[in-house]
């Protein structure tokens, strides 16, 4: 499978249907209290859903149409070993990509990670090698990230990543202890990035 290498620890890899399914589902579950506050629509997942949904990711990745990848540690004891062998922590991907138009050719970003690696700067890493993936494998021009305005860890992530806030959107519940959520929508140009 196609993978990205982020680091000597990291790396991004498309999921595959039949060998990865079960372990990235596992590693959802245990982190569903924190995912499911911000993105709902996760939490009614099940792995036959799961294992659909690999499957359609990686028919658009062959397509040129998106690509979401698992994000994946090399574990400390297959250095000794030298073998690799890595650990599913987190997903990230470039999703609901519009290309009708090549001049605003766009898609937006999502991510999670498992709560046990929070706070060492893994999401901010993996997505630069995302962004660079879409505006040069991808032909994009615009990506969007969009956050609820509660999520300080997601709208921190959008900030170090130098996205732009374009525009606040009112929604229906989507937080559960709230009527409304306020949905801030973040940008970033190929040509911002460029000359950054
Ligand atoms: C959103 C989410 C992925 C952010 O995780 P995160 O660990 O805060 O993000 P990063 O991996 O970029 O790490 C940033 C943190 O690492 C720290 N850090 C350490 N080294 C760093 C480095 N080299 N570069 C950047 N940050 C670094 C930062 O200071 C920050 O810590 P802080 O939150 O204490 O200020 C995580 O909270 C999550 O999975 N939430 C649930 C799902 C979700 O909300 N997804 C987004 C929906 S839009």
């Amino acid at each position: 499978m196609y993978a990205i290498t982020v680091d000597d620890r990291l790396q991004l890899k498309v999921l595959d249907p039949d060998k990865d399914v079960e372990e990235s589902f596992a590693v959802l579950q245990k982190n569903m209290p924190y995912v499911e506050v911000f993105l709902p629509w996760m939490k009614d997942r099940t792995i036959e859903k799961d294992k659909k949904d690999m499957q359609d990711a990686l028919d658009k990745f062959n397509n040129g149409l998106g690509s979401e990848m698992g994000i994946f540690e090399k574990e400390v004891a297959a250095e000794y070993e030298n073998k690799n062998s890595w650990k599913f922590i987190g997903w990230c991907g470039i999703i609901r990509v519009k290309k009708e138009n090549p001049q605003d050719a766009y898609a937006e970003l999502s991510y999670w990670l498992d709560k046990d690696y929070w706070g060492q700067g893994i999401v901010t890493k993996c997505m630069q090698k995302l962004i660079e993936f879409a505006f040069t494998n991808l032909e994009l021009n615009k990506l969007q990230l969009t956050t609820d305005n509660r999520n300080q860890k997601s709208l921190a992530v959008a900030r170090r990543l130098n996205f732009k806030l374009t525009d606040i959107k009112v929604t229906k519940k989507l937080c559960p202890e709230e009527d409304l959520s306020k949905l801030e929508v973040h940008m970033l140009n190929k040509n911002d990035w460029l000359s950054q």
